[in-house]
């Protein structure tokens, strides 16, 4: 049988690494199969794709290069690892997906949304997560959580106005997609938000 593919969405800071290992290790104890990989990267070429993205020396790089990188790493990393882990049956941990692009290239940078659909929609194919789940937790609490800002990542450095309007994004894609994004409550602890998310991956028939 296929596996499922669940995508972590949320801004920097959100606790999403965090998240995706205390899931693993409960997958891990009750001997399910999974993979854990992130966009982007998550293989060889879309990690070197990545590696050019977030270099914070391309303080030149376009708005549209950033975002086809992005989708270009996303179509690659799909078919080298996403595909072939559901098709033996594995469940698939992601870190981040298309709603990434929707928010910080669409509401954080300001690209058209339309061109961001084209262009994603182009990469994936249509090929959805079976659920999506985004880890609610406002920018400048993340931030303080994660002690400020990356100096050495150029997304990471782009600012507090850029971070809030990515998480705004968000808000409006949780609207915009009720059926596919799940929000996640992330105000208490570590532990706490990871029980939230077995037992809503249980209620969806994700996990037994
Ligand atoms: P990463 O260090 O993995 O950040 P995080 O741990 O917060 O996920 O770097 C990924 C960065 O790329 C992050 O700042 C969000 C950004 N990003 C986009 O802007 N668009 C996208 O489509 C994706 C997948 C990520």
């Amino acid at each position: 049988m296929r596996g499922k593919f669940i995508a972590f969405e949320g801004c920097e800071g959100a606790g999403k690494s965090t998240q995706m290992r205390l899931l693993s290790e409960y997958l891990q104890k009750k001997g399910i199969k999974h993979i854990v990989t992130r966009e982007p990267g998550g293989s060889e070429i879309s990690e070197a794709i990545r590696k050019v993205i977030l270099n914070g020396k391309f303080s030149q790089m376009s708005d549209e290069c950033e975002a086809l990188l992005y989708a270009a790493a996303r179509a690659q990393h799909l078919s080298d690892t996403v595909q072939p882990a559901l098709e033996r049956g594995e469940l698939v941990l992601c870190d981040r997906y298309v709603f990434s692009s929707y928010a910080y290239q669409g509401f954080g940078r300001g690209l058209d949304i339309k061109f961001l659909k084209n262009i994603n929609e182009y990469a994936v194919q249509h090929f959805m997560p079976d659920v999506t789940l985004f880890l609610n937790i406002p920018p400048r609490l993340a931030f303080e959580r994660k002690h400020g800002a990356d100096e050495n990542d150029r997304i990471e450095q782009a600012g507090e106005a850029f971070h809030r309007r990515v998480y705004e994004g968000y808000l409006q894609l949780l609207q915009e997609y009720p059926e596919e994004i799940v929000p996640v409550d992330c105000s208490g602890s570590k532990f706490e938000t990871s029980a939230k998310i077995v037992s809503l991956l249980q209620g969806r028939d994700i996990i037994a």
